[in-house]
């Protein structure tokens, strides 16, 4: 870790506090997706091209919108090719379509990846270039043109990509997921509608969820949090932990499916300000590597890197601890931030999911903490940093 990254992380908290970040105009509640179409049609919009994965579109989950939209005259293609982890090939495929169909809109529907693929769609459309062109991290200063007017429809509780300023795209070729950030690509409203939720299965439902608390614990304990960004991560880490294994054992239950939406959101806005950190940064290495779901990574990482960060930011796990209503009065720091880190793998232990990597190789330690350590310093305000052999010893504990 640099002196110039640690420059650079600092002089990042200094200035995202003054940066305005674009918020989507929300719509909350069953049917919510209906009323934005309704808010659509009334900006005179003609021609709008839903973007959304194949899989979801057959289960019927975008009919009503469609249907909505087509009802009050709009034109509508959908462009239902997007795939987990959308790569460059599939955002160009999109930007085809777009220019095909001459859309004057873009309506994304679906989980993190659409959202994801559209908004790298979007920007490839207006600025005319390669979604490589695109990556990195720019802010207000990239000379971009901004897009099609873009709304979104998440039907998952976890990406938060609704809204945040960041798309992630993978170069399939070298196995390595690149982010395009930029304010402009977030959408100018979304809808979190729980009835779209009610169909996924818990097995989704749980890396999704544990998604979004990753989102929100990782803002928090960031260097670079401040008052707005700490704000909604304790509201959102309190209502995951609440409604998340409600949402998990009776997914029909529509109020914990909206809670869970409504965090995930807050999550995404508290993120996309104070940044995510080392749980990121490895996840998405097992994700390029081996193709682990983005949620599903972080779930299973998270408890690792809080145990390593703790002697750090034990009073700010504490002070999630208090608000999600873990330990008891009287417990010290020290005891409240165990106390949280082991209430995330009770919540893991009992959505099945694992305590390690399956296919993760020692082989490739060298590759994932040089890829992490280059996504993560400089860039994600980490309250304690990792050396390579800290790194490697919890790698161990991630191995089969
Ligand atoms: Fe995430």
């Amino acid at each position: 870790m640099s002196v110039i990254s640690k420059i650079r992380v600092a002089i990042n908290g200094f200035a995202l506090p003054l940066i305005n970040f674009p918020k989507p105009f929300t719509f909350v509640g069953p049917d919510s997706s209906l009323s934005m179409c309704e808010e659509i049609v009334g900006l005179g919009i003609k021609r709008i091209i839903i973007i959304t994965d194949g899989p979801l579109f057959k289960l019927g989950i975008a009919n009503a919108v469609v249907d909505k939209l087509k009802g009050a005259g709009v034109e509508v293609d959908v462009f239902a090719e997007i795939e987990p982890d959308p790569g460059y090939e599939l955002v160009l495929k999109g930007v085809e379509r777009v220019k095909a169909f001459k859309a004057d809109a873009i309506l994304a529907i679906g989980g993190g990846s659409s959202i994801d693929g559209a908004k790298a769609v979007m920007m490839c459309h207006a600025n005319d270039c390669h979604p490589e062109k695109l990556t990195g991290i720019w802010l207000y200063a990239a000379p971009r043109k901004r897009g099609l007017p873009f709304f979104a429809i998440p039907t998952t509780a976890g990406t938060g990509s609704e809204a945040t300023i960041a798309a992630v795209v993978t170069n399939k070729q070298e196995g390595i997921k690149y982010f395009i950030a930029d304010p402009k690509v977030v959408p100018s409203m979304a809808a979190l509608d729980p009835k779209l939720m009610t169909g996924l299965p818990p097995f989704i439902t749980a890396p999704t969820g544990m998604d979004a608390l990753t989102h929100a614990v990782e803002a928090y304990i960031s260097t670079m949090a401040y008052a707005e960004t700490d704000e909604l991560a304790r509201m959102a880490t309190a209502s995951v932990m609440r409604n998340l294994p409600m949402a998990y054992s009776d997914g029909k239950n529509l109020q914990a499916r909206e809670r869970m939406a409504v965090a995930s959101c807050m999550a995404g806005l508290a993120f996309t300000r104070a940044g995510v950190g080392y749980v990121h940064a490895f996840a998405h290495q097992m994700g390029g590597l081996y193709h682990v779901p983005h949620g599903l990574a972080n779930a299973i990482i998270m408890p690792y890197v809080l145990d390593f960060s703790k002697p750090n930011c034990a009073h700010r796990l504490a002070d999630l601890a208090r608000i999600a209503g873990i330990g008891a009065a009287g417990n010290s720091d020290e005891q409240l931030a165990d106390a949280f880190i082991a209430r995330i793998r009770q919540m893991n232990a009992d959505m099945q999911i694992p305590t390690v990597i399956k296919d993760l190789k020692k082989d490739d330690f060298e590759k994932i903490i040089e890829r992490a350590f280059t996504e993560a310093h400089g860039t994600y305000g980490v309250p304690r940093y990792l050396t390579r052999d800290d790194a490697r010893a919890m790698l161990a504990k991630l191995m089969p």
